[in-house]
C-alpha cells in the first residue's frame, strides 16, 4: 500500500494504470475508517485492478458551527485498515493544494437534490460535497466509484452530478453496514456517550418498524412517519431533525410508500447529528 499526497503524483499513477489497460476503483472518504468504508474498499478490490482510497476531511462541506476541527483523524490506523481491505493507494491531499488561494469554482446540484432532507440543517453541505467529489474524480479518473447508501442524499446528488456533467465513472451504491445491534456505522459514533449510544438505536428500531409496516401492507407515509416518530421520541435526548419518505433517485416527496421509496431519518443527540435510512425494494438491483 502506497501513500500519495501530491495531486500531480496521483494523476501520474492513474495515467500509468490506465495506459496499462487496467481499471481503477475509487473510494472517497474522510478517514477514521470503519467497516462501512472497508466494505466499499473490498467491493472495489473485487471489481477493479487498482484500488484508490482518498482520505480528505473536506473543510468546504462543514458549516461554520459544525465539527470540522473535532472530526476524528488517524492516518496511521487508516493506512493499515485500507491496506488490509485491499487498497493499493491511499490518496491524502492537503487542504492547501485542494483549495489553493483564490479558489472560486463550485458545483451546485440544484432543485430537490439540495433543497430537502439534510439540506435544511446543513446549508451549503452538498455544494461542498459535490465540489470536492468532482475534484477527486478529475484527479483519480476512476472507472468505478463506490459510495454508501448510509449517505443516501449524497449518493443521489453525486449520481445526478455525474449524469448532468457527462462524467466517465460508473457509480456503485453499497448497502449500509451496521453494528451487531443495528446502529449504522459512522465515524461520528465516537462522539456518543454510552447512554446516547443506547438511545441512538431508536433510529434503527424506527426504520425496522417502518419496514415491518410496509411488509404488512401499510403504504401511508403519514402513518409510517408517525409510528417512527413515536419510537424515536422514546429516546429522551433525541431531537428529530426530519423523518421523510422520498423517491430514492429524484428525492421527490412520496405520500404512498412503494418500491424505491427512501425512508430517511436524522436526529440530534447532544451535539451529534445522526442519519439513517432504508430503501424499499432491493437496492442491489439498481446498480
Ligand atoms: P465519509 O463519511 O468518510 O464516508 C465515505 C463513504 O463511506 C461514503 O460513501 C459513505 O456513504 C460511506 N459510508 C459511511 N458509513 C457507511 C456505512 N455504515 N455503511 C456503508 N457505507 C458507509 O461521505 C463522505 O465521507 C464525504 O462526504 C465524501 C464523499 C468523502 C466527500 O468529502
Amino acid at each position: 500500500m502506497q501513500l500519495i499526497e501530491k495531486i500531480s503524483d496521483m494523476k501520474e499513477y492513474s495515467l500509468k494504470v490506465r495506459k496499462e489497460g487496467k481499471t481503477i476503483g475509487f473510494v472517497p472518504t474522510m478517514g477514521y475508517l470503519h467497516e462501512g468504508h472497508l466494505s466499499l474498499i473490498r467491493a472495489a478490490r473485487k471489481e477493479c485492478d487498482a484500488v484508490v482510497v482518498s482520505i480528505f476531511v473536506n473543510p468546504m462541506q462543514f458549516g461554520p458551527k459544525e465539527d470540522f476541527k473535532e472530526y476524528p483523524r488517524d492516518l496511521e490506523r487508516d493506512k493499515g485498515l485500507a491496506g488490509e481491505a485491499g487498497a493499493d493507494i491511499v490518496f491524502y491531499p492537503s487542504s492547501e493544494e485542494m483549495y489553493s488561494e483564490g479558489f472560486s469554482t463550485f458545483v451546485n446540484v440544484e432543485g430537490r437534490y439540495t433543497e430537502t432532507l439534510c439540506a435544511f440543517s446543513r446549508p451549503g453541505h452538498f455544494k461542498g460535497v459535490a465540489t470536492v467529489v468532482l475534484k477527486l474524480l478529475n484527479i483519480v479518473s476512476p472507472d468505478v466509484s463506490y459510495f454508501g447508501q448510509k449517505d443516501a442524499q449524497q449518493a443521489a446528488v453525486i449520481k445526478k452530478m455525474i449524469k448532468d456533467l457527462n462524467m466517465d465513472t460508473d457509480i456503485r451504491i453499497m448497502p449500509i453496514v451496521r453494528e451487531d445491534d443495528g446502529l449504522a456505522m459512522s465515524s461520528r459514533n465516537v462522539y456518543l456517550s454510552e447512554d446516547e449510544r443506547r438511545q441512538a438505536l431508536n433510529l434503527y428500531r424506527s426504520l425496522e418498524k417502518a419496514k415491518e409496516m410496509v411488509c404488512g401492507g401499510e403504504a401511508s407515509s403519514t402513518a409510517i412517519k408517525s409510528e417512527m416518530k413515536r419510537i424515536i421520541e422514546e429516546g429522551k435526548d433525541l431531537k428529530i431533525d426530519y423523518i421523510e419518505t422520498v423517491d430514492a433517485d429524484s428525492l421527490e416527496p412520496v405520500e404512498t410508500v412503494k418500491e424505491n421509496t427512501l425512508i430517511a431519518v436524522a436526529v440530534f443527540i447532544g451535539k451529534t447529528r445522526l442519519i439513517d435510512n432504508i430503501i424499499i425494494g432491493d437496492i442491489n438491483d439498481k446498480g
